[in-house]
């Protein structure tokens, strides 16, 4: 069942209810200011930084479901409604929500008034713009009143929501005209204020929450609104909003337009004030002007649209399959630049104040990015790399205001290290710009012990090599990708965290994973070597690499008969093998040493995906292990803690799901590899949101698994290494068009009936329009034609003096 459609043309998804199974929302925003904005018009803005600088309160865990965003009412007689829904919940006449890509736009119709809101966050300002039209669409003349209403967040967000002591005595604000500015703690250390205004002069405002909603009622029936008059309130500790209010009449077929925007400010410190304790308000007035007329707000999102066409139209498809088009032109990109911009800080499932940066997140998260804006990604790296130790480990988190490594969280997850290899190489294979390597990075963000990229690549890849266990594979620390597997941890009590309680470090417990990834990054880091003229460093990795490899497939180490055992806990058993009650095998071994080519030649890599077909599909996707635990173990952490189904205990993780198919193109199986991609891919989805229930144009982190009650059912949504792994899956894999350092390789793996199809792709200045014959065959270039001459293999020989390039595929 769905409750909406897709809008390829608009590159939107209207939602058609909004009564959805989950609130199902959108990004706005893509460089410093953000705002989550959910179908009911739920959500919060904040700048750079979801904890340190929020804007507006949201609240999680509470009911009815998705509490607080930027609600308009109109109150039409006695009868006030919004035109998204919520939080009123007057039922509409009509109703629409289309998020599209860096905007969202709704409609409410009621008893013959229609309220049409587009709301983004401009390219070039820290604000967020709301164009609101009202049209009278009935016969009579119409008197109503529009209010505005937004919550103010007093700044740190986890402070907001804890420290009540203070936080109801120290609210501030100032209203002059139309705009209402927030002002708390800005008399002492703060530089900075918020703003939300209209352009258009106001009826009344209301800037104490109490005066507007009234005691003991809720944004669902604001007394004021109610009562049809705000009361000009002004603030004084407790807790400051901003609403306005617009009497309006309209006539028959009447449309009025107001544009109102909430926007931060920061002023230098020596210039923060007008006059004793009245704030600059120069800076928000020239922002507010660039936003008063429709034509302004018309121009400034035919600006965001015009900067969309430009980064979609870097990698595009055109296949007979219009979901695949549809995913890869539009969606999957989508998603991979809002988690590249938000790591794992910001959804309606992160609240913004537990994590930051996560450093093996961000890094994955490049890997899907990097086309998009390659200097962003180049930027990203240096500030990741920034927050590695001398000896090679690296913080697991990162806060993005202040970029220095979260102490609380600390280090030690043995797979990190190897991540920053994945993401340099990515940019570098992407952009040919090796200049990145010899960019003085510091460690721990001390810039006295700075060292070039490179030399942080050298201890990456050192520092796994040199921290192994009794089978001569890497340890695993804290945990691997898998966060869930404290071998080390050993928590019996409640309220220790799994993350941090316990040894970081351990020298028995061992990861087959991070071995598979010591392959595959592993060689591309003595490619890089090379690219560097490191040749003798280069042999010495490629030697290590042969090794490891060796022991992935000794039955004595990784191989366990029919799959990759996953690890060794901290007393040396295995962990992912037959010889285990539960947890017999884990799809992250199978992906990542196959796709790293590890048993490829000896067949081992077959055996081992034929093994996740038989025990861990199912037709929601590809479940992380099996048998589920249904027993804690100590020994393993907290993948054990959840109930079988869920999350990392044999949920079906879409993360590792590409690794899979990815693994099947290696090993040229491309029915199976375009089998394993659909199951998790969204425009299929769609067709059983009831069961799904996340938004079905985006990637959710986690399905249920069959174990679960709920199974199918998607959680988690949006913040997840899925959207990049996906997208390299798709377009680098099965449609093949894959960058190397040399230039791009084109050599596609699909299902034997895909038929042919045509990728556009910009790559390092070159626009490359490649066509594919494919011939009923699943992988296999049989020619490769570059501007009418054959070449040899399948890497398009790169010349920058070209701007065009026509190249012809056929598959055989
Ligand atoms: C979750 C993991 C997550 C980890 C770190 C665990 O509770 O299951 O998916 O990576 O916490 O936040
Ligand atoms: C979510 C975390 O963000 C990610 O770092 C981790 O790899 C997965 N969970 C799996 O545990």
């Amino acid at each position: 069942m769905k409750f909406g459609h897709f809008d390829d043309e608009h590159r939107e998804y209207v939602i058609e209810t909004p009564k959805t199974p989950l609130p199902w929302i959108n990004y706005l925003g893509s460089k410093e200011f953000f705002s989550l904005i959910s179908n009911t018009c739920g959500g919060y803005t904040f700048y750079k930084d979801a904890k340190l600088l929020r804007l507006t309160r949201y609240r999680y865990n509470d009911v009815p479901m998705d509490i607080n965003g930027k609600y308009f009412y109109i109150k039409d007689g006695d009868c006030v409604w919004n035109p998204g829904w919520k939080p009123t919940q007057t039922e509409l006449d009509e109703y629409e929500c289309r998020h599209g890509i860096g905007y969202s736009k709704f409609k409410g119709v009621k008893k013959g008034v229609r309220a049409e809101v587009l709301t983004f966050v401009p390219v070039n300002d820290n604000c967020e713009v709301s164009k609101l039209v009202v049209t009278n669409d009935s016969s009579e003349e119409k008197n109503i009143s529009i209010f505005s209403y937004v919550e103010w967040c007093l700044w740190n967000a986890d402070d907001d929501s804890r420290n009540f002591q203070r936080n109801f005595s120290t609210g501030e604000v100032e209203v002059k005209g139309s705009a209402i500015y927030h002002k708390t703690e800005y008399r002492e250390r703060r530089n900075h204020y918020a703003v939300y205004s209209v352009n258009a002069p106001i009826a009344a405002f209301d800037t104490a929450r109490d005066s507007f909603l009234g005691l003991y009622h809720y944004a669902g029936d604001p007394e004021a609104v109610m009562n049809g008059k705000l009361t000009n309130s002004m603030a004084s500790g407790w807790s400051p909003i901003a609403a306005h209010q617009l009497d309006v009449t309209l006539k028959p077929g009447e449309s009025k337009s107001y544009v109102f925007v909430l926007a931060y400010i920061e002023n230098p410190v020596e210039d923060k004030w007008e006059s004793h304790n009245v704030i600059n308000k120069k800076p928000a007035e020239a922002l507010l002007s660039k936003y008063d007329t429709d034509a302004k707000v018309d121009a400034a999102f035919a600006e965001l649209n015009a900067q969309w066409d430009k980064l979609l139209n870097i990698y595009t498809v055109d296949s007979s399959n219009d979901k695949v088009n549809r995913m890869v032109n539009i969606w999957n990109q989508y998603q991979c630049m809002v988690t590249f911009n938000m790591s794992r800080s910001a959804s309606y499932y992160e609240s913004g104040i537990g994590r930051g940066m996560g450093f093996r997140d961000s890094c994955q998260d490049l890997l899907g990015f990097v086309h998009l804006i390659p200097d962003r990604a180049r930027e990203r790296i240096i500030d990741i790399a920034s927050t590695q130790f001398e000896d090679g480990r690296a913080y697991h988190q990162y806060q993005p205001l202040t970029k220095k490594g979260n102490s609380d969280i600390g280090s030690g997850f043995g797979d990190d290290p190897l991540w920053l290899i994945a993401g340099t190489s990515a940019y570098i294979r992407e952009t040919g710009d090796a200049t990145i390597l010899d960019e003085m990075v510091p460690f721990d963000n001390d810039m006295s012990v700075a060292q070039p990229l490179m030399e942080h690549l050298r201890r990456s890849f050192g520092y796994v090599d040199t921290h192994r266990g009794p089978h001569n594979l890497p340890l695993i620390g804290r945990a691997d990708w898998n966060d869930c597997l404290n071998l080390n941890c050993h928590s019996t009590q409640p309220g220790e965290s799994f993350q941090t309680f316990g040894p970081s470090e351990g020298p028995v417990a061992e990861s087959v994973f991070i071995g598979g990834m010591f392959v595959k990054y592993g060689n591309e880091y003595a490619d890089l070597c090379d690219l560097k003229g490191l040749n003798e460093e280069a042999a010495k990795v490629r030697a290590s690499v042969e090794e490891m490899n060796k022991i992935l497939l000794d039955s004595n180490a990784g191989w366990d008969g029919e799959w990759f055992v996953r690890a060794y806990d901290s007393y040396g058993n295995k962990v992912g093998s037959k010889d285990c009650e539960e947890g017999k095998i884990y799809i992250e071994p199978q992906g990542f040493c196959v796709l790293a080519g590890v048993g490829k030649e000896t067949g081992e890599a077959e055996k081992a995906l034929d093994s996740v077909k038989k025990h861990l599909d199912t037709k929601y996707g590809v479940m992380i292990l099996q048998p589920a635990y249904t027993v804690y173990h100590e020994e393993l952490g907290e993948v054990s803690s959840y109930p079988p189904g869920y999350k990392e205990n044999a949920g079906i993780f879409c993360h590792n799901n590409p690794w899979v198919s990815i693994a099947e193109t290696v090993i040229g199986r491309g029915d199976r590899a375009f089998e394993v991609y659909k199951k998790t891919c969204p425009a299929y989805t769609e067709e059983i949101s009831e069961i799904h229930r996340t938004e079905p144009y985006i990637y959710c982190q986690m399905v249920a698994g069959a174990d679960a009650k709920f199974h199918g059912e998607g959680k988690n949504s949006w913040l997840t290494g899925t959207a990049a792994w996906t997208f390299v899956n798709i377009s680098q894999y099965i449609l093949g068009v894959y960058p190397t350092l040399k230039g791009l390789s084109v050599d596609p793996c699909v299902p034997a009936d895909f038929g042919d199809f045509n990728v556009k792709r910009v790559y390092r200045g070159v626009e490359y329009d490649i066509t594919v014959k494919q011939n009923g065959v699943q992988k296999g270039v049989k020619e490769l034609i570059v501007d009418g001459a054959k070449v040899e293999g399948t890497v398009i020989p790169y010349d920058a003096s070209k701007k065009t390039v026509k190249v012809e595929v056929v598959m055989g």
